[in-house]
């Protein structure tokens, strides 16, 4: 069973807590998870020896937070191509940040993605931990297989 790292941004909690109950879905499934703050990862090398991916963000203003925009370049040149991916984050009305990491983890780091970004309001709404751990027993069952 192999070893996933959870990167997420955050300036409330909200998508820390997310990342939190991703990293439990992944332990229920007997993998190992690391969960770490995006302004911990300074150089590539801080992003090699996993086997998942699940990076998280915020959406303020449209965007993504701008740690992972810089953390994102760090990761074009950390040789994660075919590796399992995931993103999420939480947001308020318009989300856009789950996807536009989706995408870059897609299309430029050239990443195994799974079914699509999660997006949650509020871990706290509609059975947001249910769901946050449901993604993460998908990564682990996906690291399991390979
Ligand atoms: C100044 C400001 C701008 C925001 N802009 C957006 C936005 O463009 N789209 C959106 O969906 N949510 C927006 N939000 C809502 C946040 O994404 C939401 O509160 C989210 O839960 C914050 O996550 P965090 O606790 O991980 O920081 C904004 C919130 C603030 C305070």
């Amino acid at each position: 069973m192999g070893k996933a790292v959870i990167v997420y941004g955050t300036r409330g909690g909200g998508t820390k807590r997310i990342a939190e109950a991703i990293a439990e879905g992944i332990r229920i499934e007997g993998g190992e998870a690391e969960v770490i703050n995006v302004t911990g990862v300074k150089k590539e090398g801080d992003l090699q020896g996993y086997d998942g991916y699940l990076f998280g963000s915020p959406t303020y203003h449209g965007q993504m937070m701008q740690p992972m925009k810089t953390m994102l370049f760090l990761a074009e040149k950390a040789g994660l191509e075919g590796k399992a991916g995931g993103s999420f984050g939480a947001f308020g009305w318009s989300g856009e940040a789950p996807g536009r990491i989706f995408d870059t983890m897609k299309h430029i780091l050239k990443m195994d993605m799974g079914s699509g970004p999660l997006r949650l309001k509020s871990i706290a709404l509609g059975g947001g931990t249910a769901m946050a751990q449901a993604y993460g027993r998908e990564m682990a069952r996906k690291l399991k297989a390979s």
